[in-house]
């Protein structure tokens, strides 16, 4: 198993381009299922999900032309409609077919995901909404079975906000008989990137970015050619990686619209931060101060951005609360980062972080995606060698992390 090992102590400085948002691009993928035509995407960042889900899609039949950063799929020799087990467990954004299947094919079979790292994470929402536009749905030996002859619009709401159960259903909506309005909808800017894009092929969508979509459906999409936002989760990581350092960092390509609530917590932690259109320039002088931060859905602060933002509480003069309010399990890196050194007390989903000077090098594990980053982040100010084993989980979401991390001066390295 690839482990990363980081010497800590050298602040960050100079430029990094920002790539293509994963939890962009991965429903973006999925809309693919809707058309026989072209649809070909740019931005695409090269990660392991994306990897997944493009050989998810193949095996259902459909083709994709692949150059660097790009992808071309067409959906018009699809025979397959079924995601199974072992794909959807590593990947739980594979449930993002199930919605075009069944609207576009009237049939799909897609795994039950299961557990994780970070919690239960049902999808009774996916399901629920697939039903009230008419599908008939049965749980069979582990397999949501979804059948339709035609959907039918409906009014549908969420009980609780969620991002890819907006997705799903949205994407199923476009072709459905009649108009759907989701309610208590997601407002995250990725659910509003698959808008744009559906709205590229033919789909008529509007209030996405508002807590209500409408979405009038149409007897069919075609091709269109659409660029993946830039990750905010990805910018958000290495402002703070910057920030905790103490390091002076640009990065480009990326939006500082999308990440307000970040760039707050991080100007009251005392970095300087200027953007300038798509760039943002962030300079931290002197040791950070603690932050309190809550997780809740968009436009509040990202649960993506919760363990980076304990990593740099961790070190930051003061102590400030950490309140987990989407995810019941996700303070996994909470162990790890003690064995830095870190003095972290976790009661129910609120965890208090007392700053210390100095963090000190160790092995630690990676537990999950965030988690991972939060670690990375720790070990880049923690002093001596950090090792930190089973890295699969960044390679899922972070484009060529260690590279991006060496141009800006870090001491990190990959062993195999
Ligand atoms: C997406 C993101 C993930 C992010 C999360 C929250 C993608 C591919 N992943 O995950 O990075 O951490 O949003 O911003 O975009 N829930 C239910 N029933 C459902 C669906 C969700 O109870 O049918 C609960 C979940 O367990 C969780 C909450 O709702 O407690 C929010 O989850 P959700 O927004 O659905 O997360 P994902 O879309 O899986």
């Amino acid at each position: 198993m690839q482990k990363l090992a980081i010497r800590g102590g050298a602040p960050l400085h100079g430029e990094v381009r920002i790539s293509g948002a994963k939890n962009a691009a991965l429903p973006i993928m999925c809309a693919g299922l809707l058309t026989a035509e072209p649809l070909h995407l740019t931005n695409l960042p090269d990660l392991h999900d994306v990897g997944t889900m493009r050989k998810l899609l193949q095996q259902m039949g459909i083709s994709a032309a692949t150059a660097p950063g790009e992808i071309t799929f067409t959906g018009d020799t699809i025979d397959k409609w079924e995601a199974p087990y072992d794909m959807v467990k590593t990947m739980r954004a594979a449930i993002l077919v199930l919605g075009p299947l069944v609207a576009r094919f009237g049939d799909a079979r897609v795994s039950l995901p299961g557990g994780c790292a970070i919690g239960s994470r049902p999808v009774d929402l996916h399901i629920k909404g697939l039903q009230a536009m008419g599908a008939e749905i049965t749980i069979e030996h582990g397999y949501i079975h979804a059948k339709a002859r035609h959907l039918k619009g409906a009014r549908i709401f969420f009980d609780l906000v969620s991002v890819t159960g907006t997705e799903n259903l949205m994407m199923a909506a476009t072709l459905a008989d009649g108009v759907t309005v989701l309610e208590n909808a997601a407002r995250e800017p990725e659910v509003a990137d698959l808008a744009n894009c559906l709205r590229a092929m033919g789909a008529q969508i509007t209030g996405d970015g508002t807590d209500t979509l409408t979405i009038t459906g149409v007897k069919e999409l075609h091709g269109a050619s659409h660029r993946i936002m830039p990750d905010r989760i990805e910018s958000g990581t290495f402002l703070v990686a910057a920030a905790a350092t103490g390091g002076s960092i640009t990065l480009t390509d990326t939006r500082a619209d999308i990440l307000d609530t970040v760039l707050e917590k991080l100007a009251e932690a005392g970095a300087e931060i200027k953007v300038e259109g798509d760039t943002i320039h962030l300079e931290m002088r002197g040791r950070p101060r603690a932050v309190n931060v809550r997780t809740a859905p968009h436009p509040a602060f990202p649960t993506d951005m919760q363990a980076q933002f304990m990593a740099l509480n961790c070190i930051a003069a003061g102590s400030a609360m950490v309140v987990e309010t989407i995810f019941e399990n996700r303070f996994m890196h909470v162990q790890e980062l003690r064995r830095l050194g870190a003095q972290i007390e976790v009661e129910g989903n609120t965890a208090v972080v007392r700053g210390v000077e100095r963090l000190e090098g160790a092995t630690v594990m990676a537990t999950d995606l965030r988690a991972s980053a939060s670690l990375v982040i720790a070990g880049l100010v923690a002093q001596g060698e950090t090792v930190i084993d089973r890295i699969y989980h960044l390679d899922r979401g972070y484009e060529h992390l260690e590279a991006k991390l060496s141009r800006l001066g870090a001491d990190i390295r990959r062993l195999k």
